[in-house]
């Protein structure tokens, strides 16, 4: 039996080496020993990225674009299991967020973005940008009143542009090229069926291709240069004789072997949420949801899911109108926080890449950073009063001084610690 496979297996291997990526990527990946808890986040977000193409293309064989609310009563009613499958999408929805959040909190504690991994950190990005857009399309499916209405926001936002600021353009020119925008996006003059097809057919096919070649690309990038871990330190400046680093050990089998136990730990986690807690107190599944889209019925308060709050938080809080009017300096608070984390491996100019080693003046901020954006996050789910606004405009003050202001220059204003030539924890 065993001759047969491994027979079968050099067959293969003649044709496409799948024994040596095997190797490359698996039992001859040296992976740093120190890695801690948050070096789990990665391998989550593969298992909610799974869990989100199954239970997505089951949910595929009974949703329908053209009876798009009542199929996914149907789902939850009728189909059998359907409801868990649709909890396990939905809910799926919020860890993907929750997971990666962590992960790319690792990557900015740890300076993983740093050379040299800045492309690992770029398609993070992608994925990322990807990811949102995946999770406004999807919202819209269901088709119940937050869906409806939080399309209506969102696809608006592709007027707000000032494209008068191109040359030849006038203000009335554009404008209407803001409103042909808007209605190309929905496909008709109002949100609709084609509003829903369309979203379908992204959200089903055309992100999900882009996501896993993403992913593809993330860990071939990474697999290329090698994981950073909590003490910043290369480890491939510290071999053996046979070219091996001291400080890393093969990835398979003691990484694959502790993530399968990572990987029970989070799916209990995942799973009680799913089967106790579906509607996360409505911040999973927010409850205008569950009654059908209705143009004449605004929900008391548009509010987006808690992942995007942080944005949200972003787009409503200005109030400047100087040059742009106030909505159009909200699109540019909103889109720049995302564009300025991609130049983050930039902007970081501090010679000590973890923030173990880095002074106070780095980790008050970074700590401050994270109460930012939690805070941020929670303004976005609320209704705005014009304290909650204050609070959210110094909240975006601070979100940019941290990326423009700390990270280039604190480490003029601050004494690091010696970094260690080799890493920490356990024995050489
Ligand atoms: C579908 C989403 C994602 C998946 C499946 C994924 C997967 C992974 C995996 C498996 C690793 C290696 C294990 C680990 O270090 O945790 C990794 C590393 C990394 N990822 Fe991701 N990732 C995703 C999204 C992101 C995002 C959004 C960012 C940031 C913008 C990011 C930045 C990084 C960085 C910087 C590393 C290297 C970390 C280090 O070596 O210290 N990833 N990713």
């Amino acid at each position: 039996m065993m001759g047969m496979i491994n027979r079968t297996i050099d067959w293969v291997d003649a044709r496409l080496p799948v024994v040596e990526a095997f190797r490359k990527h698996m039992s001859e990946y040296y992976a740093p020993k120190n890695f801690n808890i948050l070096y789990y986040f990665g391998v989550f977000s593969m298992v909610v990225l799974v869990n989100q193409l199954l239970t997505g293309i089951w949910l595929t064989m009974f949703y329908s674009p053209s009876d798009a609310f009542a199929s996914v009563e149907y789902i939850m009613r009728d189909v059998q299991y359907g409801w868990l499958i649709r909890y396990l999408h939905a809910v799926g929805a919020s860890a993907f967020f929750a997971v990666v959040y962590i992960h790319m909190f690792r990557g900015l504690m740890y300076g993983s973005y740093k050379p040299p991994r800045e492309l690992v950190w770029i398609f993070g990005m992608l994925i990322y940008v990807a990811l949102m857009a995946e999770g406004f399309l999807g919202y819209v499916l269901p088709w119940g009143n937050m869906s409806y209405w939080g399309a209506q926001v969102i696809i608006s936002l592709a007027g707000a542009v000032p494209y008068d600021m191109l040359p030849f353009i006038n203000d009335a020119e554009g404008k209407e090229i803001g409103e042909a925008l808007v209605t190309w996006v929905r496909g008709d003059y109002l949100l609709s069926e084609a509003t829903i097809n369309k979203f379908f057919a992204l959200h089903v096919v055309a992100i999900p291709l882009v996501l896993v070649a993403l992913v593809v690309l993330h860990i071939l990038a990474l697999h290329e240069v090698g994981s950073n871990n909590p003490d910043g330190v290369e480890i491939k400046q510290t071999k053996d004789e046979n070219g091996i680093p001291k400080d890393g050990i093969a990835f398979h089998p003691y990484y694959t072997v502790k993530d399968t136990m990572g990987i029970v730990v989070f799916m209990a986690v995942f799973l009680t949420v799913v089967f106790f807690f579906p509607d996360g107190g409505g911040y999973l599944l927010e409850r205008p949801n569950f009654e059908p889209a209705n143009p004449l019925k605004t929900p008391a308060h548009i509010a987006p899911v808690w992942y995007y709050g942080p944005y949200y938080a972003m787009l409503r809080a200005t109030t400047l109108e100087f040059i742009f009017n106030s909505k159009t300096w909200g699109l540019i608070a909103m889109g720049g926080a995302i564009v300025i984390l991609f130049l983050v491996p930039w902007l970081d100019r501090h010679p000590v890449k973890s923030i173990r080693y880095k002074g106070w003046v780095s980790k008050l901020a970074m700590a401050l950073f994270v109460v930012d954006f939690l805070v941020l996050g929670y303004l976005g789910t609320q209704p705005a009063t014009e304290l909650k606004k204050s609070i959210a405009q110094l909240g975006t003050i601070y979100y940019f001084a941290y990326f423009l202001v700390v990270l280039p220059f604190a480490h003029r204003f601050e004494k690091s610690k010696p970094v260690p030539e080799r890493v920490t924890g356990g024995a050489h």
